[in-house]
């Protein structure tokens, strides 16, 4: 991307963050933390979060804040991330059913503040429009948190995403495909298309956070955050947000990275 197009996915301001945490624990607490900081100073915020294995563990000290009396989440606005075109949270394979048991059905998130990726919607480039639209009613997000796919996709924006894409519905590669039927029970069908935020609706997020961890990931965080921005690695598109974007990684997925610097 050249350099006069830097600047429209909201402020470009420094570099981003790099943090290297011990073990999967302390990721998930430190992403917590932030969470928690972002709910603190605006009660009532927008927030994105993600589905998938990464988020378990920040969702389970989440919860525990919340039953402990430490965090209030009774006004704070969750717009999901992704999930699979044609699936509501109610069928076997569906990644907000995960959102739903992980975190806000045992944080008592009110569901009339939960947007739901309007998946089953006949008109998809309407929904997805007025998702975004709810986004901006709400004040845009004051925090994404995101994961990172194996083949370097976020939320589901899949090789080939560029910085500029919005809310919409793209087709699944068969290696997303088959990461994500690890999620559920043997045989789940997962569909071929998804609904996923853009990754210009997320570099709009004031503040971007990404949790990885494990040794799988090693490659794909370094070609990230030291490789060519390119919609080959669409994740590498993050890197706009400059300061606004922080990784946070387990000693595993940082193992490729130069950490003597
Ligand atoms: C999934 C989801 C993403 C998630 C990513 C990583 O397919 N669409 O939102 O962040 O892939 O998943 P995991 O955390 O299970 O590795």
């Amino acid at each position: 991307m050249s350099s006069e197009n830097q600047g429209q996915f909201g402020d470009t301001i420094g570099q981003p963050t790099v943090t290297v945490v011990a073990s999967y624990d302390d990721m998930s607490r430190r992403a917590a933390d932030i969470v928690a900081e972002t709910i603190a100073s605006d009660p009532a915020c927008a927030i994105t979060v993600p589905t998938g294995s990464t988020p378990v563990g920040m969702y389970a000290e989440l919860v525990r804040r919340v039953k402990a009396g430490e965090l209030d989440v009774s006004r704070v606005s969750i717009f999901c991330l992704d999930d699979y075109r044609g699936t509501t949270w109610e069928d076997p394979a569906s990644l907000t059913k995960l959102l739903k048991h992980e975190f806000l059905i045992p944080a008592n998130v009110p569901d009339e503040l939960v947007h739901y990726m309007p998946t089953m919607a006949d008109d998809a480039e309407q929904a997805t429009a007025a998702y975004e639209e709810a986004i901006v009613a709400a004040g845009g997000l004051s925090l994404a948190v995101i994961g990172l796919g194996p083949n370097g996709h976020v939320a589901f924006n899949e090789p080939g995403s560029g910085p500029e894409t919005r809310t919409r519905v793209l087709d699944l590669t068969q290696q997303s495909r088959d990461q994500n039927a690890a999620y559920y029970e043997a045989g789940a069908k997962i569909p071929e298309q998804a609904m996923t935020m853009g990754l210009g609706t997320i570099l709009d997020a004031k503040r971007i956070v990404m949790i990885v961890n494990g040794e799988a990931k090693a490659g794909i965080v370094k070609q990230m955050l030291t490789g060519p921005m390119t919609a080959d690695l669409p994740a590498s598109w993050m890197r706009l947000a400059g300061d606004r974007f922080e990784v946070i990684l387990d000693q595993a997925a940082a193992a490729e990275l130069d950490q003597t610097r």
